[in-house]
This record gives C-alpha cells, structure tokens and sequence, in this order.
C-alpha cells in the first residue's frame, strides 16, 4: 500500500498484538500495515498517543522503532460476485489464491484481493438513468453460480441520481458500471463495494420470525425447530458430533446460502473442512454444495486474532447476501475457540481478567454476535434472513462454564448435544430432555397450515411422553420392568421406538439422511397413533406382546429407511394398515 501514511512506530510486540507509539492521526478499527514486511493489522484501541494493533499474521522479527501504516479506512470487506464457492481466511483472503503464490504455507505481507480482478461477470442492469436511488437500492443483476442470482447492491451509505448506467456486458468487479450524482458531486458505482466487518449492515426493520429454517433432522424440526433469522446455539462436549450436526445442516437445510465458519484451531478439523465440503453434492439439485456455500477457514499458521476477526468477516457476508433478499444461514464452529481467541488477546492487551481468564466484555461480545441474526426488511424493501447457529465446545463437557452459560443468554434455540447418547452411538445425539427452543408457538402456525394441523398436539403429546419415561425409568432402576403394568411399560416401549425410529437419524443413509417436513409429520402421527389406540387397547385387555406382533410394527421400525421423501404414499398405507390392525385388536377385547 504505496499511498499508506505512517502513523506511527512499533513500541512493544507481544505475540499478534503490537503496541504503537506516537500516534498523531488514526481511527479506531483502522487497517494497518506494520513495518515494511507490511502486515496487515487492524487498531483495536486507541489511546492518545498509543494504538494497540491486532495483527493477523505471524509478527516474528517485527522489532521497536518499525513504521506502522495506516490505510484510512476500517478493516473491511469486499462485497461482490465471485464469494460464494470460494474458501477464505478469517480476514478474507481467498485460500486458493493465496496458495497459488506461496505454495506450502501462507507468507506474510501477501496481498491478494478478497475478489479476482481479472473475472468477468455478465452485468444485467435493472435501474435506469434519471432514477433517484438510495442505498442499498439494486442497479441490476449477475448470475453469480447457477443457483444464486446475485443481485448488484448500490452501498448502503450512498444515494443521489443515477447519472449513466452501463448496458447489459461482461465488467469485472473494478469497473465502474453507474455513475451516481448528489449535489455537485458524483461517484462510480462498481460491481463490488466495501463494508468494515465490525459494523451491521443497516436494514429498513426487523420483521417478526414466522418461517421455519428446515433443517431435514427430524429432532430438530419436529421437537426444537429454529426460525428462519433466528438463533441457536449447540453445545456438546468434545466427540459428541457439534461439526456432524452443522455440516449435516449446512447440507440440507432450507436456507439459499450457507457461510461456514470453520473456527477450530485444529489441523484435521480445518482439513476436514476444507476436504469434505467441496465434495458435497446438493442432493436436491445433484449440483456441488459450494454452490451456495462460503467457507471461511481458519488455518493452523494465521495467529488467534485472525479467528476473533472471522467471526465479523462471516457474519458480514451473510448480511451482505440477506441485504439482496436471500435466507442465509451462518454456522459457526465453534464459537468456543473464537472466545478463547478473545481471551488470548485480552490476556496480552493486560486487561483485568473476568470469569475463567474471560474479559470482562465477553457477554457483550457474544450478545453483538447473535443480534446480528434476524428476518429482515432490507433498504431495498425486500426480505432476507440471517439465522445464526453457533457450536460451542465447553471443556469437559461442562455446560456451567462462561461461554455456554452467556451464549444461552442470547440464543433462542438450545440443541444440547449428550454424551451419554453419543456413547451409545444414538445420533443426532440431541438431547430431547435439556434442548428447547422459544420459537415453538411461532413455528407452530406455518407447521400447522403448510403441513399438518395435528402438529402442535402430536408433538406435545410426544414430548410428554418423553418426560413420562424419565419418571418411569427412576422406577425401572428401582424394581425392574417386569414390576411395571403393561400400561406403564407401553410408554417405555413406545419412547425406545420413537428414539429409534424417528429420533435417531443416520447421515449416511441416502434416505434416512434428510426427511422433508411432511414425511416427519406422517411419520410423528404414526407413533402417536399407535401410542394412544394401543394405550386404549391395552386398557381393554390387550397385552403389550400382541400389539407388539402386529405385522405393520415392524413396518412402522423401518420407515425411515423405507419410505423415500418423494414417494410419501407408503407411509399412508402404513398408517391405515395400523389403523386397521388396531381395530382389529379392539374388537377382541371390545
Ligand atoms: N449424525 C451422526 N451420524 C453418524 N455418526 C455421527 C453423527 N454425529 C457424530 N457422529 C460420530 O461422532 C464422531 C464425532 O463427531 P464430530 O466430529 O461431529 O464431533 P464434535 O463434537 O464436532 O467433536 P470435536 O469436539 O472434536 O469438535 C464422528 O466422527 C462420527 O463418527
Ligand atoms: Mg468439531
């Protein structure tokens, strides 16, 4: 960055955070160069004449006396055609371009742009010269990938009247494509613009969340199902399948795009990422899932302030897409290690230390991070959603400890991951005792009117039952099962079968893998069904055996492996079959 003043000179290094000394001009969340290696950093406070610097690469040999530049604007990103299918740093610097440099591991200094520059983008406009137009208003379109119709956003802060637009062509991102007048002035509009990370972008208003963000896991849809702009956190100890749950969402979910935040600091998880994401295929378009995907990758030799900033860089391109009416869904795994990044840099800044070596602002952070979710009316009067979907790892397991305890304060949706389900290998292994989520009444109404009007009573009646066979098993533990009434062991009976058939999910069963809401509906009814006509057949005389032995049993065991979600009609035959069956048992002992 020739054009870069100095604005002052390294005092002290520690690690990624760097203090600068005799600061006479420069802004709070300023991006910085340091020293002639120029390493990108940005200020994170700013004190008379001291800036501390967060510095995003590797800061050995960085030594006192170094210039430090200022680029007079926020660390910020590039927004335009060309992010999606692409993997980033957490300072959005594209993986793939950087490697293509600097072939083994990413060298310091290096600048690559956030967006090619050479790409050509096939610009359709939609506005037209002479229209006055505020920010955030569409000048036109560019087929981004086959599936997402980018739509090109005039920057949120700018308005005026549209003096020329070009005509529909290929443009690369830098090219001016309108020219905006205001008063005197005007300004050129390109195909990209930029936008500071740590600021959300505006929005005309929050609207109510009423659609549900279908996630095709039939625990999370049917039991604690999150909305569409909402939030939800999973906490699970290690192992207990936090990265299977987001990547399995991140497949299937309903959401138009998905930004990925890989935040661990492990190597395998990231080459996990890295590796497994490409392959996958959207099963419903056959078509790669990058198509609609933004990974943002934290690699092993980028220092923990790069992993804080992530964060910001994901939440801001799910802002920027939600801004052109799209339903974004932002996975962030895990919000754990970023804390501990917070913690990291506080520890070095020497701030006073809060619960656990956290800083003080931790729940603040984490309140900023969540509120940026939301169903929205965008400035152009459109709609668009950020739902976010935060793991997070305590150690040991351990859901009293800081992050978990304040993430909870935020979130609205808690899937509680549970070791003991893991161990037994029952997966999604969600627990259904301590999950929740707050969006059940407002969910409720589109399951009830776009699929099944027994909804909200069959799910209820199931989660009682649930609860039920907590009880039950206290009693279990004590005298046996075998001291139990039929009455009583028909709920542990039917509980083991929704558990098995219905709760448990398998990722790599290409049917039972994802199920479309109306399979989970049919399917939910069926248990019900049974639990509550074979409850009143057992109370006439029936035995638990012979309802056991009906044929259509074990038909009801297998069918979410039998029955594939675009052929729903055997689920139908089943239930009539049971229907059927069960007459026939009530009429023995009518
Ligand atoms: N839905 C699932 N279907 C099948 N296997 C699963 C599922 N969820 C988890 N597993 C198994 O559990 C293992 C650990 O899962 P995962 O890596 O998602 O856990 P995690 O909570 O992210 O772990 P970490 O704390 O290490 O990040 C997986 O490798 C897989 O074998
Ligand atoms: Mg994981």
């Amino acid at each position: 960055m020739k054009n870069d003043r100095i604005i002052g000179q390294v005092k002290r290094v520690n690690g990624p955070v760097i203090e600068v000394m005799g600061i006479t001009d420069a802004m709070m969340y300023e991006l910085v160069r340091v020293s002639d290696e120029n390493l990108i950093g940005e200020i994170i406070k700013l004190e008379n004449e001291t800036a501390i610097v967060q510095v995003y690469e590797n800061t050995t040999g960085i030594a006192p006396g170094d210039p430090v530049y200022g680029a007079g604007i926020e660390l910020s990103l590039e927004l335009g055609p060309g992010m999606i299918g692409t993997i980033y740093d957490g300072i959005q610097r594209p993986l793939e371009e950087i490697r293509k440099i600097s072939e083994i591991y990413i060298e310091r200094g290096i600048s690559v742009p956030s967006l090619n520059r050479d790409t050509k983008w096939h610009f359709i406009p939609t506005a037209k010269a002479g229209e006055r137009i505020t920010g955030g208003a569409i000048l036109g379109t560019v087929q981004e990938t086959e599936r997402i119709k980018h739509k090109i956003l005039v920057p949120p802060e700018e308005r005026g009247v549209i003096e020329s637009i070009v005509a529909e062509g290929e443009y690369t991102v830098e090219e001016p494509i309108a020219i905006i007048r205001r008063g005197e002035e005007t300004k050129e509009l390109t195909l990209m613009h930029r936008w500071p990370i740590r600021v959300s972008r505006p929005v005309k208003q929050r609207l109510p969340l009423d659609l549900p963000l279908i996630t095709g896991q039939r625990v999370l849809d049917t039991l604690f199902p999150v909305a569409k702009g909402g939030t939800v956190a999973i906490p699970g100890g290690f192992g207990t399948g936090k990265t299977m749950a987001q990547q399995a969402i991140a497949k299937w979910c309903d959401a138009d795009i998905i930004v990925y935040i890989g935040c661990g600091e492990r190597g395998n998880e990231i080459t996990d990422v890295l590796t497994e994401f490409p392959k996958l295929v959207d099963p419903r378009t056959g078509r790669s899932l990058m198509e609609r995907t933004i990974l943002i990758a934290n690699t092993s030799n980028m220092p923990v302030s790069a992993r804080e900033a992530s964060i910001y860089t994901g939440i801001t391109m799910a802002e920027y897409y939600r801004d052109q009416g799209f339903h974004v869904a932002v996975m962030a795994d895990s919000t754990s290690r970023w804390a501990e990044a917070l913690r990291e840099l506080s520890g070095r800044m020497e701030e006073m230390p809060a619960e656990e070596g956290f800083p003080a602002y931790l729940p603040t952070k984490i309140a900023e991070f969540y509120e940026r979710a939301g169903y929205m009316e965008t400035l152009s009067d459109r709609t668009g959603s950020v739902t976010i979907i935060g793991a997070v790892s305590p150690p040991g397991g351990d859901f009293s400890e800081p992050v978990t305890q304040h993430t909870k304060r935020f979130i609205r949706c808690f899937w509680a991951l549970d070791r003991g389900l893991a161990n037994a290998r029952h997966y999604p292994a969600i627990s259904w005792l301590e999950s929740y989520s707050e969006y059940l009444g407002e969910m409720s109404v589109w399951w009830e009117e776009q699929v099944s009007p027994a909804w909200q009573q069959d799910r209820a009646e199931i989660m009682e039952l649930l609860h039920r066979e907590v009880r039950l098993q206290q009693v279990v533990k004590l005298v046996g099962p075998d001291a139990l009434p039929d009455t009583q062991r028909f709920v542990l009976d039917v509980c083991s079968l929704f558990k098995n058939s219905f709760l448990q999910q398998n990722s790599y069963d290409k049917i039972d893998m994802f199920s479309v809401p109306q399979k989970q509906v049919k399917m939910l009814h069926i248990i019900v069904t049974y639990w509550l006509r074979g409850s009143e057949a057992i109370k006439r005389g029936a035995t638990l055996v012979k309802l056991r032995k009906m044929k259509v049993y074990q038909d009801i065991i297998k069918m979410k492996f039998t029955v594939p979600n675009d052929d729903l009609s055997h689920l139908d035959t089943i239930e009539a079959r049971l229907e059927r069956s069960l007459s026939q048992l009530e009429s023995v002992y009518a």
